[in-house]
């Protein structure tokens, strides 16, 4: 690809450049923030390791600039600002629509054609605030949350087992929120259900502790994660570039699936050149669907919030 971007310098903004810059996905990495000399620090030291990893993406930073992000085929939103000790990811909400919908607007008018991927908090919400403000197809607009969750998920697992996390293959629905839906049902361990090689009240714990998985980093550091959700953001993008057809957890666009309409909300999604090639629903017994149900309407709630800000109209 000629040139990928990702709005934001912050952590999150940075780590993931960083890891598509690794993977070599694209001639030109453009990172792009509104604090002078952040961009283009972080990216002059990340084009530094070029030689000492390997790889040849060009990275450039840049203040501001959005016509130098034209003709990106894939840009990541990092903006906002990050949780706080205390806060929910929903207290960011009026701040970081304000921000996400100007960002959008600018990588709009000159990446018209860019698969966006968001990944600013709360999550489902800003993904949507994206979608209304890009005004195109829902397939290039989703945002990045269950692989960053499967990913800690999987984590918590091959610990308690003391296996490889490469084995692990999990699945998870719902919102980026402590009412996310991890499904034991539908993880496994190259293929042997979680649910023979551990017991239930450990499965539970660490489906709990998956659910505060934000939350447990908020309170090490005192600001939320950056190089699981960068790396997350990063895997969806390559297999984009590389039209993989990867399936993952994504933030889509629901259009009756799952029993739910006009909501962002994470599902298994098939991922390739176009964005969203499928949204793949699987069979949930009646407790997962009401765990579903309850996730889409704390969404909801904050959509509702929203709406009442006006930050769309
Ligand atoms: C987290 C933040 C990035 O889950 O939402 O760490």
């Amino acid at each position: 690809m000629e040139k990928i971007t990702v709005i934001g310098a912050g952590n999150v903004g940075a780590t993931c450049a960083n890891v598509i810059a690794h993977k070599d996905l694209s001639r030109e990495v453009v990172l792009v923030d509104i604090k002078e000399g952040m961009a283009e620090g972080k990216a002059l030291d990340i084009w530094q390791t070029s030689s000492i990893n390997n790889f040849n993406s060009r990275v450039v930073g840049v203040t501001n600039n959005y016509l130098r992000t034209k003709g990106s085929g894939v840009v990541v939103i990092t903006s906002g600002m990050p949780r706080k000790p205390g806060m929910s990811r929903d207290d960011l909400i009026k701040t970081n629509a304000e921000i996400v919908k100007d960002v959008t607007e600018k990588v709009i008018k000159y990446s018209p054609e860019a698969v966006i991927i968001v990944v600013s908090n709360p999550l489902d919400v800003m993904t949507y605030v994206a979608y209304r403000t890009a005004n195109k197809h829902s397939n290039k607009v989703f945002g990045m949350a269950g692989i960053l969750d499967t990913g800690r998920y999987k984590a918590f697992i091959a610990e308690a087992l003391n296996v490889s996390p490469k084995d692990i293959h999990a699945m998870l629905l719902g919102g980026h929120g402590d009412t996310m839906v991890p499904l034991p049902r539908y993880t496994s361990i190259n293929g042997i259900p979680v649910t023979e090689l551990l017991g239930k009240e450990e499965i539970e714990k660490i489906v709990d502790r998956t659910r505060k998985g934000g939350g447990e980093l908020v309170s090490l550091m005192g600001t939320s994660a950056w190089y699981a959700p960068g790396a997350a953001a990063a895997q969806m993008v390559e297999a984009i570039v590389d039209d993989q057809k990867r399936i993952f957890p994504v933030s889509a666009w629901l259009q009756g699936e799952y029993g739910q309409k006009d909501i962002y909300l994470g599902v298994p999604a098939k991922l390739g050149r176009n964005g969203i090639d499928e949204i793949i629903e699987i069979k949930l017994d009646a407790k997962e669907k009401k765990m579903l149900d309850e996730s889409a309407q704390s969404v909801r709630e904050v959509i509702d919030v929203l709406n009442k800000m006006k930050v769309l109209d």
